[in-house]
Formats: structure tokens, C-alpha cells, sequence
């Protein structure tokens, strides 16, 4: 078992210790690891890289640390560990890059985007014999966290079928806000690419991996004229877990928000109550049929959960307290030595999905193995495997971004995006 819920170290503890000297790639989302590697972890900024050199000046200006607008003068930078939150496509590379520099990484969503990246990433990671994680911060709700603990409890059985939904909708103007330049990964991103929000919880509540999928793309009629986006905006995947069990995974910006979790077992069934999810008042939704009730328990309950432990410090953080989490488990990994819960086998196989799911989609639905990345008989026969469908790519049998082809946005879609790109000094393509 790696370390997860139940920390072993409190937070206490990781003051008095000598801090974890942090840098930051990407000061977009980047910005909240910054401001989440704090005493409280055991954590200290010290360094931050972006190739936007004005905002970038502006953030370092903000938290007081050196700035590189160069990722190898970063990595020379006096540090133990790097976080990286570049571009969504681009995180195996760097990863890696930072593992030979001899640094620690936790990496934003998703480890890898192609199945050769994943199996040099494995490589990398072990030859190093330093920390990765996943920066997955979904698990780390308070929904999800509890979840997990009364999964462990063995009330509700294995889990036989589950089900994940992160669906996002934005306006078109917050949209293109945060996706500057044409073939930006969020206007390109095929539908399936997203789904760790969505399936990282259920594997970190059940324990339980990937091992095949199926994935269908839920394409628009029309091209969205409102922004450059060329990708699909929904799509549905099946998992077949290792124990046999199905997950049933859902995203990621169609009208109609949704954050929501549910794991059924064979004794009994838990869910998020469906609603505004972890930014409102959800519970937990326990449930049993008479017959499989364990004495003494209701057949049904429902509550308001809270986390195991440094529920204050969570509740301060953002996204749910993920923000607090994710930090803290890189933190404890680091210290303690032990693989933390999200560790490189269970990042990669997750962001595997979101490939593989693209691979079916554009072959409606048909099943494809996830390698066990464990083992490098299974890995190696993928090692090879470069199908991408990022233009930087520039792979020779490009994927498509949508199951209609590669749509071409609109004129009114360029102009608007044009607009608020030019507003925030954005001067790329
Ligand atoms: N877990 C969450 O809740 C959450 C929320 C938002 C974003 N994210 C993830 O965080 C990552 C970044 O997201 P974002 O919204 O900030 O996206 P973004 O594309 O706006 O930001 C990426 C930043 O990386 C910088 N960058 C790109 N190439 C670089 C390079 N070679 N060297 C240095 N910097 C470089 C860009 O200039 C930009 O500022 C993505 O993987 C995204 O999926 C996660």
C-alpha cells in the first residue's frame, strides 16, 4: 500500500523539518502550487519558469523568487523538487528533463500524451529514484477523501461498477481567456484527453486499475462560433478494471456542470449527492438493500462529510482543498520515501486512458488494452507508439481533434478570440 488518506506525517511535523525547496513551470494554474508550497506543507517556493515573460515577471514580483524564462537555466536553479504546469501536452518531456537534473516532480494532469511517452517517463522515474506524482487534486476532496475510507471499511464490498463525471462548461469569453494562441491544447484537446478529474477519484477510493476502454466522442453539429475550439465537447469512456468491475467516466464541457462520483459494491452503493458538488452543500449517500444491510447500519444515510485530518488547512485551499493535498502527499512522498498514492504507474495508466479512449472513439467504441506500465514486457510493446493528435506533434498519421475530422473554426471565433488575446498582450499566433 503507498501512502494516501491517512498521512503519516501531520502537518505539524513538516514545519519543523527543513523546507522542500520548490520551483514552479507555468504560472497559469502554476500560481496556485506556489502559493500552496508554504511552511504548512514543509514546502518552500523558490524558483518559477513560464516563456511568458511579463506575466511571469508580475507572479515572481508577487511571491519574491527568481524567474526563468529558460527551462534548463530553471533546472540548475538551487532546489529539490519541480512542479510542472506548462502546457497539458508537454509534461513528459520536462518531467523527464528534471528527473535527470536530479530533481523530484509532481506534474499536472496528464503525465504523458502519447503511449511512448508514458514508458519513458516509467523509465525515467525509476532509473532516477526520485519522487513523481500525479497532481491529480480530485481525490483529495472532502467527498472523495471519505469515500476512500469507508470503501477501506469494507461496508459496501468490492466495487463492481462505478461512476465519474467532470464536465466544465465555460463561457466562450472566459474560454478563450485562458486558452491564448490558435492551437493552444484547450482548442485542440480531443474529448477524452481530460478524464483524470473524473477518474483519478474512483481509482484512488478502490484501489482498483484500468486495464481496457472504450470511448465515444460527443461531437457538435456545428462548429462552436463563438471560439476557436476545434475539439469535440463531451465524451463517454468504459473502463474494465483490473478486478473486473466497469467505470463509467463522463466530461468535459457541455451545458450542465458536474462534478459527481458514485461506487457500487457488492454489499451496497455510495455517492456524492448529485447537485452543485464540492463548492456547495453535498453530502455522502450510503445505501443498501435489506437483505445486504451490515447490522446495526441504516439502509440508507446521507451526510455531510469532512477530511480525516487538516480539515482547516484543506478548507482554505482551492479546488475543493485538492490545492492543500496535493502539495502535502508530494511533500510526505518526498520525505517518507515511499511511492505516494498517485505515483507514475497510476498517473500514467490514467492519462493512458484519455489516448487509448481517443483511439476507440475514432473507431466507435472499439476496445483497447491499457498496458500494464509496471511491467516492461507489457510497456515495451507501446514504447514506440507516437500517435498524437497535438500539432506540435507533427506526427505523420496525425489524430484528428474531433471525430468529424479537424473542423475549422469560424471567422466570427478567430475575431473574438483576437480581440481578448490582443487585450492581454498575448503576441503569438
Ligand atoms: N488540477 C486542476 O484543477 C487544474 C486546473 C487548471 C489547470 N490544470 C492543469 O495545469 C496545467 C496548466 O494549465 P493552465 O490553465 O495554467 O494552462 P496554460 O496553458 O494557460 O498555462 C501553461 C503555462 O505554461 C507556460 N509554458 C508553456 N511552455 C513553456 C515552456 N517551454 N517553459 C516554461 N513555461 C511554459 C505558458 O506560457 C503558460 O503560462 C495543464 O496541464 C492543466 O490541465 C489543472
Amino acid at each position: 500500500m503507498t501512502s494516501a488518506g491517512k498521512s503519516k506525517r501531520t502537518a505539524a511535523a513538516a514545519k519543523s523539518e527543513a523546507p522542500i525547496r520548490v520551483g514552479v513551470v507555468g504560472v497559469g494554474r502554476g500560481q496556485n502550487f506556489a502559493a500552496s508550497a508554504t511552511e504548512l506543507v514543509g514546502m518552500k517556493l523558490v524558483a518559477l519558469c513560464d516563456i511568458w515573460e511579463e506575466r511571469l515577471k508580475e507572479v515572481g514580483k508577487n511571491f519574491g523568487v527568481t524567474t526563468y524564462t529558460d527551462y534548463d537555466k530553471f533546472l540548475e536553479h538551487d532546489m529539490d523538487a519541480v512542479v510542472l504546469a506548462n502546457y497539458f501536452h508537454e509534461h513528459a518531456p520536462f518531467a523527464i528533463k528534471a528527473l535527470k537534473a536530479g530533481k523530484h516532480v509532481m506534474s499536472e494532469t496528464s503525465c504523458n500524451a502519447t503511449l511512448a511517452e508514458g514508458v519513458a517517463l516509467c523509465r525515467a522515474v525509476e532509473k532516477s529514484g526520485k519522487t513523481y506524482m500525479l497532481a491529480e487534486n480530485y481525490p483529495y476532496t472532502a467527498f472523495n477523501m471519505e469515500m476512500r475510507r469507508l470503501y477501506r471499511t469494507g461496508e459496501i464490498g468490492e466495487v463492481t461498477y462505478a461512476e465519474g463525471e467532470y464536465n466544465h462548461p465555460m463561457s466562450a469569453r472566459d474560454r478563450i481567456a485562458i486558452s491564448q494562441g490558435m492551437n493552444h491544447w484547450r482548442n485542440w484537446l480531443p474529448s477524452t484527453y481530460y478524464c483524470t478529474h473524473a477518474l483519478a477519484p474512483l481509482v484512488f477510493i478502490t484501489e482498483q486499475m484500468p486495464v481496457k476502454v472504450n470511448g465515444l466522442s460527443i461531437a457538435r453539429r456545428e462548429v462552436d462560433a463563438e471560439t476557436v475550439r476545434v475539439g469535440d465537447p463531451g465524451s463517454l469512456i468504459l473502463c474494465r478494471m483490473d478486478n473486473g468491475a466497469i467505470f463509467r467516466i463522463f466530461g468535459i464541457i457541455l451545458p450542465g456542470h458536474s462534478n459527481w462520483y458514485r461506487v457500487h459494491g457488492l454489499h451496497g452503493a455510495m455517492e456524492m449527492t448529485r447537485g452543485p458538488g464540492y463548492f456547495g452543500p453535498g453530502q455522502i449517500r450510503v445505501w443498501h438493500e435489506p437483505w445486504n444491510c451490515p447490522e446495526g447500519v441504516p439502509t440508507e444515510r446521507s451526510y455531510v462529510p469532512d477530511w480525516p485530518e487538516h480539515g482547516d488547512l484543506a478548507r482554505q485551499a482551492g479546488h475543493g482543498g485538492g490545492d492543500f493535498w496535493t502539495n502535502f502527499a508530494f511533500a510526505n512522498a518526498i520525505r517518507s520515501g515511499e511511492p505516494p498514492f498517485l505515483d507514475v504507474y497510476r498517473g500514467v495508466a490514467m492519462s493512458s486512458v484519455g489516448i487509448l479512449a481517443w483511439k476507440s472513439a475514432l473507431q466507435d467504441g472499439a476496445p483497447f488494452d491499457v498496458p500494464d506500465f509496471r511491467n516492461e514486457s507489457s510497456r515495451r510493446k507501446v514504447a514506440d507508439d507516437h500517435w498524437s493528435p497535438f500539432p506540435s506533434d507533427g506526427a505523420p498519421a496525425q489524430a484528428p481533434p474531433s471525430i468529424l475530422g479537424t473542423p475549422r473554426p469560424t471567422q466570427a471565433g478567430i475575431e473574438n478570440a483576437r480581440k481578448e488575446w490582443d487585450k492581454q498582450g498575448y503576441k503569438g499566433e
